[in-house]
């Protein structure tokens, strides 16, 4: 059996990754190693890969930060990073081959000598190898020292290693990409400074779920719904992104950023470019990203009316959270007295363009919703009120396919069925496909996915540069009305519920209602 067929029987859901997507020896630099998401999602990742066998021949992980630790006290830390935090428990035999190679460097964000150090110390692997290796440096540290590193990153040399080869650099940018339209041109400007676009990996973690991959099978592998994908039949797409969980202990960022930038500006409105984007012509990554685009931009600017305009904000008081009772947001820990940051917002998009005239896409994302579900939802219109009513009363429901995201990930089409008896009456029934039942349930993390393909150099599920600066186009005269306006206009909801009654204005005023 060879390792492909192998690693496809042990794991199905690789069908298809491991045959042709072989990474070149790679050295990754993590930049904020000592960091919350490099131990809960990144040194995971890389070991699940590891299981997996998809970690290059040679491969080398550095550890940056301003901290002394020394070498085998970060290895160490990253074991327990992986007994605590991975899918699958550590196996310390796949583990020691990365973990031999695994070392810690202390330096500045903005110390020229630091990265030149490091630089020395990564030509002193290609030269203990004897062969050329792939740096991919990922920025996972707060944004206030993005444009440092990646500045660094240029002065030292290492941005260009390579260029034009397979083993070009790569940089992998975290979240938040700029706070408004402002900010992220500047990052980008400074990003396109020093790396080629081709080089550079901005991620949203939403995009390396398997769920919102298969959006595109689901949508352009199969026959029967891209004929009814469009305004003819689908009268409004909502798109839920909820948490159940509150602010924790990132209060202190939480309250600069907002539902808003959080949630909406990235990941739900990724969703919403998926969902409503037209086929690309192939499955390269410019042809996909080319079709996001075009549906951000074909977004029309929201009326930001208090009344009847297209959005809406909120933050949570005190409730109870799957029967348990939780504090409301300004009670939570470093929650300035005089915040009015949303924990909640709704907008209702009209996407201008010939599938999507006249079809509101409603989306909406809170914490301490009343449970963490992420769903999109096509509702149908109605057939023609002609038969199976009663008098005036049309009695069947919309169609309604509902693509849940998480968790539960799955499609449901709900459809109406006649109720068996001897009289002719109807009720929605569901068909359910469940990812657990025919899949099984352990499926990669959306952070094994995507540094794979940046070592591979598929861009595909990365934001491009444009497709970053058209969202934050659209946010961000909200976020600026919404500053101007501070308090009024913020309405409320209690922790445990689905949110305001005011989004359910912008509904109710084109007759419609959440799921
Ligand atoms: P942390 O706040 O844990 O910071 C990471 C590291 O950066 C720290 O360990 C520290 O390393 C360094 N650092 C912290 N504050 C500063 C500062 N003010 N100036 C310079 N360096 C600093 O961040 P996370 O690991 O939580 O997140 C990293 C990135 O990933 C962020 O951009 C975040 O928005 C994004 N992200 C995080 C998620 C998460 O779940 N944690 C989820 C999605 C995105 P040292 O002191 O050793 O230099
Ligand atoms: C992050 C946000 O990008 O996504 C967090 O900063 C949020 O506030 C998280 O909790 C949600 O991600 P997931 O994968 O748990 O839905």
């Amino acid at each position: 059996m060879t390792q492909a067929s192998e690693d496809e029987s042990r794991h199905p859901f690789l069908k298809g990754l491991s045959k042709h997507r072989g990474a070149p020896p790679t050295v990754v630099v993590i930049f904020g190693a000592s960091g919350d998401l490099t131990a809960r999602k990144l040194v995971p990742a890389i070991f699940n890969l590891g299981v997996d066998n998809l970690l290059p021949g040679d491969f080398h992980l550095i550890g940056y930060g301003r901290k002394e630790i020394p070498d085998e006290e970060f290895r160490s830390l990253m074991d327990e990073a992986i007994e605590e935090h991975s899918r699958r428990p550590l196996s310390k035999e796949i583990w020691e081959r990365v973990r031999h190679n695994t070392t810690y460097h202390a330096g500045g964000y903005d110390e020229a000598s630091s990265f030149a150090s490091l630089a020395e110390k990564i030509d002193g692997i290609e030269k203990e190898i004897g062969r050329e290796v792939q740096r991919l440096f990922y920025i996972s540290t707060p944004p206030s020292v993005f444009e440092p590193i990646i500045s660094n990153l240029g002065s030292s040399g290492m941005a260009k290693a390579h260029l034009h080869t397979k083993f070009a650099s790569k940089v992998i940018v975290e979240k938040p990409f700029g706070h408004d339209l402002g900010s992220a041109r500047e990052l980008n400007a400074a990003i396109n400074e020093v790396f080629e676009e081709s080089q550079v990996y901005r991620i949203d973690h939403y995009l390396g779920k398997e769920t919102v991959q298969d959006l595109l099978v689901q949508r352009f592998a199969n026959s029967i719904f891209e004929p009814i994908w469009n305004r003819e039949y689908v009268s409004c797409v909502q798109i839920t992104v909820a948490e159940s969980l509150g602010v924790g202990s990132r209060g202190g960022y939480y309250d600069t950023s907002g539902a808003l930038r959080d949630m909406i500006q990235n990941h739900t409105m990724q969703l919403v470019a998926l969902t409503a984007m037209e086929p690309p012509v192939s499955l390269d990554p410019e042809s996909i990203r080319d079709e996001k685009v075009k549906v951000l931009k074909a977004i029309q600017p929201l009326a930001l009316d208090a009344e009847d305009g297209d959005v809406v904000r909120a933050r949570y008081e005190s409730g109870l959270v799957d029967g348990e009772p939780v504090k409301g947001y300004k009670e939570e820990e470093g929650i300035p007295e005089d915040s009015f940051t949303e924990t909640y917002a709704a907008l209702r998009l009209s996407i201008n363009n010939w599938r999507w005239k006249g079809v509101p896409f409603y989306i909406r994302s809170g914490k301490r919703m009343a449970r963490r579900a992420s769903e999109i939802a096509i509702q149908f219109k109605r057939p023609p009120g002609i038969l199976f009513s009663e008098g005036n009363k049309f009695d069947v429901a919309s169609n309604t396919m509902v693509i849940s995201i998480q968790p539960d990930e799955g499609v449901t089409l709900v459809m109406n069925s006649k109720i068996p008896g001897l009289e002719t009456r109807t009720q929605p029934v569901k068909m359910h496909f469940r990812y657990a039942t025919t899949f099984g349930s352990n499926t990669p993390e959306a952070y094994e996915r995507l540094i794979l393909d940046a070592m591979i150099g598929d861009s595909t599920l990365f934001i491009r540069g444009d497709e970053t600066e058209a969202s934050w186009k659209l946010i961000t005269p909200i976020l600026d009305h919404w500053n101007e306006a501070g308090e009024e206009g913020l309405a409320t909801y209690a922790a445990g519920s689905w949110g305001p009654k005011e989004s359910e204005q912008l509904l109710a005023s084109n007759g419609h209602e959440w799921r």
